[in-house]
């Protein structure tokens, strides 16, 4: 495997992806909380920083168990951060090196630079640059502005690059990273699907043994692909719960239920819908919503786990909670900057109560999100269910504004299923990150044939984003937009106008609430 230790850079997790994507299994670490070097780690990289090297707060890193024992990568300031401490000079540039650039010259005979073309377009980002490197440091690639975009330091496998050839920009950046982890590193490229697949499935057997799981599944692609893996390892010993929280989606319920029976998985599911409605009477806060569905979940999933246990035989217990847990969430409790801000509370089935005891699996905790859709395939899951939008746990419950009621959510519901089933009819589903209706606490006046109305207003909303941390409007096409203001105003009684969000985040979120 290959390390990529963490100085705070925004571009951290794309390294890792284009690691991962050339099927070479890596993972990420804090710079001040580095693993264990041993035999099975082939290289290191080292990450960007939004630091200078010469802050006084900058991040300093003990680098003697990998300095020559190990082929090694510094990308922008960790190119910098090694060109410092061995020797050279770091200044402050004249010119602050930001976006696209050429290389004017290229070493390709330098194995780290192999197949790189002499004009090759590069991306920068930096405002310190090296002024000077040592005798021992080889020069392997420049730029107009950038005398030292690339170097290697004589007889060691150590290379710094000032440009991030993680990013997309950097036209061939994706072979600087193959050359390094194939020609340099020695990796083979045995990070796939299918491999996952069945080393998790080996892995987990001896994990569980014969232990009972159980887990709750949401209808989304993480927990129905953690549910499948464990369903493949453990087979009947993995007892699932779907919980009617009466704030899905319209006929998700059943659906889901349906198609999860299909795959073979033992689930249970529990229609908690007069619950939910009765605790949420009159609570507009959205944090309070939240904090009321997240507990009767949890109230009804323990409900749940004990009828589960009446039905073990005698002496045998649930002992493990399975969860879908993915890598960008690990790396976000793990990282240098810590686990950011919370604005909003995003109730995952995360806080269980400690009385519960139950021991903790998480399959997925080493994958990005289109490694998981790529786990699914490789399972041979429905597509329908890998291709699904995100939805938020608290459901529709954050989307009424207000206080939520049986009525609002009908209204919805249907709403939410026209826009849906048109994004899916006019081919848009699968080119949007999400997607959904929402209910608005207001009421405007209309007018329907010769009568005056005075209804509520839906709003429509479709997001692009590449990992729901930031978010762009999806400009669909206006005639689409048309047909389904028409289509949800004529049908959906209680509704006289829709509008459409362009508001992208940031400043703005994803959900209203
Ligand atoms: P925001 O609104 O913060 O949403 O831009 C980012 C992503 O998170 C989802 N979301 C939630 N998911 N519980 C969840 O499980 C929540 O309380 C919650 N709030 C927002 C949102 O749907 C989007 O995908």
């Amino acid at each position: 495997k290959i390390i990529i230790l963490d100085f705070g850079s925004q571009y951290t997790q794309l390294i890792a992806r284009r690691v991962r994507e050339l099927s070479v299994y890596c993972e990420i670490h804090p710079y001040n909380n580095p693993p264990k070097i041993d035999s099975s780690v082939k290289g290191v990289i080292l990450s960007g920083s939004p630091f200078s090297v010469h802050q006084e707060d900058a991040p300093v890193f003990d680098y003697s168990t990998i300095y020559k024992h190990l082929p090694l990568l510094g990308v922008c300031y960790g190119a910098q951060y090694l060109a410092q401490h061995l020797g050279g000079e770091v200044k402050a540039s004249n010119v602050r090196e930001y976006g696209r650039a050429n290389l004017q010259f290229v070493d390709d005979s330098n194995l780290l630079l192999k197949n790189i073309s002499p004009n090759s377009q590069v991306w920068m980002s930096h405002g310190d640059t090296i002024s000077m490197v040592p005798d021992n440091f080889k020069i392997i690639a420049s730029t107009d502005h950038v005398k030292v975009a690339a170097y290697q330091i004589n007889d060691t496998q150590t290379y710094g690059i000032q440009f991030h050839p993680e990013v997309t920009h950097s036209i061939e950046g994706k072979t600087v990273i193959e050359n390094f982890l194939i020609g340099i590193c020695g990796c083979q490229q045995d990070w796939t699907a299918d491999i996952f697949v069945e080393t998790s499935i080996k892995n987990l057997r001896e994990q569980l043994g014969d232990d009972h799981v159980i887990l709750a599944l949401s209808g989304g692609v993480d927990s129905s692909v953690a549910a499948i893996l464990l369903h493949h390892a453990i087979g009947k010993h993995l007892h699932c719960i779907f919980v009617d929280n009466g704030l899905l989606r319209k006929g998700e319920f059943e659906q889901v239920l349906d198609s999860y029976k299909h795959m073979g998985l033992n689930i249970k599911g529990i229609d908690a819908k007069t619950k939910f409605y009765k605790q949420l009477e009159g609570v507009k806060d959205p944090e309070r919503k939240r904090k009321i569905i997240g507990g009767g979940f949890i109230e009804v999933f323990d409900d749940a786990a004990h009828e589960i246990s009446k039905e073990l035989p005698e002496g045998v217990e649930v002992k493990w909670l399975g969860q879908g847990t993915i890598y960008p969430d690990v790396i976000e409790s793990i990282s240098v900057n810590g686990p950011s801000a919370t604005i909003k509370s995003h109730h995952n089935v995360g806080g269980l109560p400690d009385f519960m005891k139950l021991k903790v699996v998480e399959p997925l905790r080493s994958l990005f999100k289109d490694e998981v859709r790529r786990v699914g395939k490789a399972l041979e899951m429905d597509p329908i269910i890998l291709g699904r939008h995100p939805f938020p746990g608290p459901g529709l419950g954050i989307r009424i504004l207000g206080d939520v009621t049986a009525d609002k959510v009908r209204i919805l519901q249907e709403a939410d299923a026209i826009f849906i089933r048109n994004l899916r009819d006019a081919g848009w589903y699968d080119q949007v990150w999400q997607a959904g209706a929402i209910f608005l606490p207001v009421q405007s006046v209309g007018v329907m044939g010769d009568e005056r109305t005075y209804e509520h207003v839906i709003c429509l909303r479709a997001v692009g984003s590449m990992d729901g941390m930031t978010a762009d409007w999806i400009h669909l096409p206006y005639d689409l937009l048309s047909k389904i203001s028409n289509e949800i105003i004529n049908h959906v009684k209680g509704i006289n106008r829709v509008v459409y969000d362009i508001s992208s985040k940031p400043p703005a979120t994803i959900e209203w609430e």
